[in-house]
């Protein structure tokens, strides 16, 4: 689609406000949109950025309740959070709204109104479960009840947490409210539906005819919805919390939250543009970019604009949603119930002045195209070898030289030779792509060609060395850091999308005021121009730093760990097949105590014990040395099989066997009688 927009609205998921934004959010939806926003900007175009907190859903009630709050408390603590997160790393939406605002109430309830004035939507009756006791419908993340896949208790009616399944709450082994602990009840309730059905051809059309370039994740997704085919989609629930269903007979109704959340991008831009918010949802010419996560595919590519096509009225539908994939952290899936993340404000606290290297991190490491990974070893590296070693250090060499060797004012540049050519000759073409690779979404790739930028110009200084050509030739070394100069003024631009509060300080650094089309120029700062003191863009990220980030994820990896190994220790197995008296009788069970004990040469599990049966004095080799060691066991009465036939492990004879009890992690213990006996006791 090469269609020429007059102004582009980007749109950013809507956080939910029960929590506050951690990484993979940054790197999912808000660091891509807003190098987008930043770099359109940049390019003198018309741009508007809207986001704001999605505050309905009953993840909130839940937490509410939880804290004995009411769930308006939990979204103004978490607006609030998340709204000084986003600006603390430079994500400056033009308007940060909110789902329980009274513009949005008025406007998605305007929105249902209209669609059921037009019988855009069918009705449907279902039984539903019911709370007797508290006389209210329940959600199903309200029922709790044993898994019936894993048989964990606790598990909730639309997901077990523990072995990952999704349920439905008719699974539930022993269903119970989480109000009130009672068994529910089925009951009847009627609720209004979209059918999607109704808009597959339309659909299928419009994305998968007409928006090929889509990327591969979010295409392919809505492809295999459509193929799945479509059903209508409940738009109501039996709720509190949300914007009341604005129709009569619908008391205790609200509109489900993927109803009301994407109304909340119109409703915000009503917000701040009162008058002219139409310009920017109905006119053909905006270009509307929604940036969201992959698990929001469906709702902003086949729901939304579903809901928009119904409501017509000329509502723009998105010339593309550059959806990314997850980010995990140090190689595990961000867990938010379990405390795997790292979140925003966090980061900042323990970061002061550092948004920047997030910002950068996330976008090389970015999960464009597959799920990717965040490490702390690989932010140290990519500050330390990346930001400081390269943009930073080149930066700061070109700078401290020119105050050196010519008291802080660009020196005029002679004639320029082959190794100066080469290195300005790079830059257009890496604008080009750069410009590229934004305009398509590509911000890793991007963030690679500004990064190319700053690598050509360290690789130029340290090959042209001016600080020993300053010892004979000031003409050249004069020519050398000019063009120095300039390669760092088109890194205050190319940067400035990705590490704004970097690229503000090298701008006020060269005093300059960059504008797009300075990058890869020659001549932005003319000979004469006085620059600012060196200042260090970067600063090296210690260890300590990174050190006290994984004491706190390993405390909560050995937790995990604890509690898996609790669970897995209460495993039993199973009860083996049945077995006659006779062959029961048939073993030669019996006391015994040690009387020595040694390790088998070379080998990690084996001990050598001595043994006095009562019988005899005997020899057994006994896989037990990952358990005890030799002087535990010596002089402690055990149990045998006497009579089981005599093997040779490791060149030992060994007569007979030791009775181990293992549990269902694995470890084991020697049975010892409940007193002492005389040894060769008979057990059975
Ligand atoms: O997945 C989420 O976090 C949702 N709160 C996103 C909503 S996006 C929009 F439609 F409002
Ligand atoms: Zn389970």
């Amino acid at each position: 689609m090469n269609k020429e927009f007059a102004r582009t609205l980007v749109t950013c998921a809507l956080p939910y406000a029960n929590g506050p934004v951690h990484i993979g959010h940054l790197a999912g939806v808000y660091v891509p949109a807003d190098i987008y926003v930043r770099y359109l900007r940049m390019r003198g175009r018309e741009v508007l950025y809207v986001c704001g907190s999605d505050e309905h859903g009953v993840p909130i009630t839940i937490k509410a309740r939880q804290q004995g709050c009411t769930p308006q408390d939990i979204v103004d603590r978490y607006h609030a959070i998340i709204d000084e997160s986003f600006k603390g790393f430079g994500i400056n939406f033009d308007i940060y709204g909110r789902t329980s605002s009274k513009v949005h109430e008025k406007n998605a309830s305007e929105f249902f109104r209209k669609l059921y004035d037009e019988g855009k939507f069918v009705t449907r009756e279902s039984e539903q479960y019911y709370d007797p006791e508290a006389g209210t419908f329940l959600a199903d993340r309200y029922i709790v009840g044993t898994c019936p896949k894993c048989g964990a208790e606790g598990a909730y009616g639309d997901q077990c947490e523990k072995c990952g399944s999704t349920l439905s709450p008719e699974e539930l082994i022993n269903p119970k409210s989480k109000l009130s602990g009672a068994e529910p009840i089925k009951k009847k309730t009627t609720h209004w539906y979209l059918p999607l059905q109704d808009y597959e051809q339309w659909l299928r059309e419009w994305i998968l005819e007409g928006h090929k370039e889509w990327r591969p994740n979010v295409y392919g997704q809505v492809k295999s919805w459509l193929d799945g085919g479509l059903q209508p989609r409940a738009v109501t629930r039996d709720l509190e919390w949300g914007v009341p269903v604005p129709v009569e007979g619908a008391e205790g109704k609200v509109l489900y939250v993927w109803f009301d959340a994407p109304i909340g991008y119109i409703s915000n831009t009503q917000e701040l543009l009162p008058d002219s918010w139409e310009k920017w949802w109905k006119s053909p010419d905006t270009k509307l970019v929604h940036f969201i996560g992959k698990d929001n595919i469906v709702f902003h590519c086949i729901v939304f604009p579903s809901m928009l096509k119904a409501y017509g009225d000329g509502y723009v539908l998105p010339e593309n949603v550059p959806a990314n994939e997850f980010l995990n952290l140090e190689g595990q899936k961000i867990s938010t119930s379990r405390g795997w993340a790292v979140w925003a404000h966090e980061y900042l606290r323990d970061f002061p002045g550092k948004a920047d290297v997030l910002r950068y991190v996330l976008t090389a490491n970015a999960p464009e195209t597959k799920d990717n990974d965040f490490s702390w070893k690989d932010f140290q590296t990519r500050n330390n070898s990346e930001l400081v070693a390269i943009f930073g250090n080149f930066v700061n060499r070109a700078v401290v030289l020119t105050h050196k060797y010519f008291g802080g004012r660009v020196p005029e540049a002679g004639e320029l030779q082959d190794v100066d050519r080469e290195a300005l000759g790079e830059l257009p073409a890496l604008r080009a792509s750069l410009e590229a690779n934004i305009e398509g979404y590509h911000f890793r790739e991007a963030l690679k060609d500004a990064m190319s930028i700053a690598r050509v110009g360290n690789k130029y200084i340290s090959d042209c060395e001016p600080w020993k050509v300053a010892k004979e030739d000031m003409g050249r070394c004069a020519t050398i850091l000019n063009v120095s100069l300039q390669i760092c003024a088109s890194l205050a631009v190319a940067f400035a999308p990705f590490t704004p509060f970097a690229c503000e300080k090298l701008s006020a650094m060269l005093r300059i005021s960059p504008v797009w089309d300075d990058l890869a120029r020659t001549d932005v700062m003319p000979a004469g121009h006085e620059i600012g003191p060196a200042e260090l863009l970067f600063a090296k990220v210690e260890d300590d730093a990174i050190e006290a980030q994984m004491a706190r994820l390993n405390a909560i990896r050995a937790e995990q760990e604890a509690a898996a190994a609790a669970e897995a220790a209460k495993v039993v197995a199973p009860q083996k097949e049945e077995v006659s008296f006779d062959s029961f009788e048939a073993m030669d069970i019996r006391t015994a105590t040690v009387l020595e004990a040694e390790r088998v040469p070379k080998t990690d599990k084996l001990l050598k014990l001595t043994i006095d049966t009562g019988i005899d004095k005997r020899v057994i080799v006994s896989g037990i040395a990952e358990y005890y060691a030799p002087e535990q066991m010596v002089g402690k009465q055990i149990c045998i099989l006497a009579n089981l036939a005599p093997r040779t492990i490791r060149g030992i004879e060994s007569k007979g066997m030791i009775l181990m009890a293992r549990q269902g992690d694995g470890k084991m213990r020697f049975i010892t009688p409940a007193e002492a006996l005389a040894n060769g006791a008979q057990i059975g």
